[in-house]
């Protein structure tokens, strides 16, 4: 599984809604770590990396940004703005995030620690590594 968009089920009612992440049930993973993005700018964008064995969920628990996924062949954008939604981004996509809403939250989980080893951050090494990852 590349990229998907996942919808979440919220409890809902006249005070509010509420929503459970649990692993292996709404998230397809083992959650080992949980990071979120906040005073992001409008006219910043981040991400521009993929990572080797990395699995992660975003979700824009507040406000909204954009994603760029890209497996190596083809690009998708998504735009994340419920709460209620999130977008799974296998191993080896590369992934920028931009317009973020002054609001944003971006919450991410991850199903391993943090690891800078893990990092594909130049485009040409993820092209290189991308096509090899996907004629194994
Ligand atoms: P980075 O992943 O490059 O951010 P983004 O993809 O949103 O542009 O991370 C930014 C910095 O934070 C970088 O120095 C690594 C550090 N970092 C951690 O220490 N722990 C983490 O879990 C993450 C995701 C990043």
């Amino acid at each position: 599984m590349e990229n998907s968009l996942i919808d979440f089920p919220a409890n809902s009612d006249e005070r509010g809604s509420l929503i459970a992440l649990e692993q292996f049930k709404n998230i397809p993973f083992e959650i080992k770590r949980v990071y979120y993005l906040f005073g992001t700018k409008h006219d910043k964008a981040r991400g521009f990396h993929a990572h080797a064995d990395l699995e992660q969920v975003l979700i824009c628990v507040s406000g909204s940004c954009k994603v760029r996924v890209d497996n190596g062949k083809k690009k998708t954008e998504y735009e994340l703005n419920k709460p209620n939604q999130g977008l799974f981004i296998g191993k080896y996509i590369w992934r920028e995030m931009f317009e973020f809403s002054a609001d944003c939250i971006l919450l991410v989980l991850a199903n391993n620690y943090f690891d800078e080893n893990d990092y594909i951050r130049r485009y040409e090494d993820f092209q290189l590594e991308v096509s090899k990852f996907y004629t194994k």
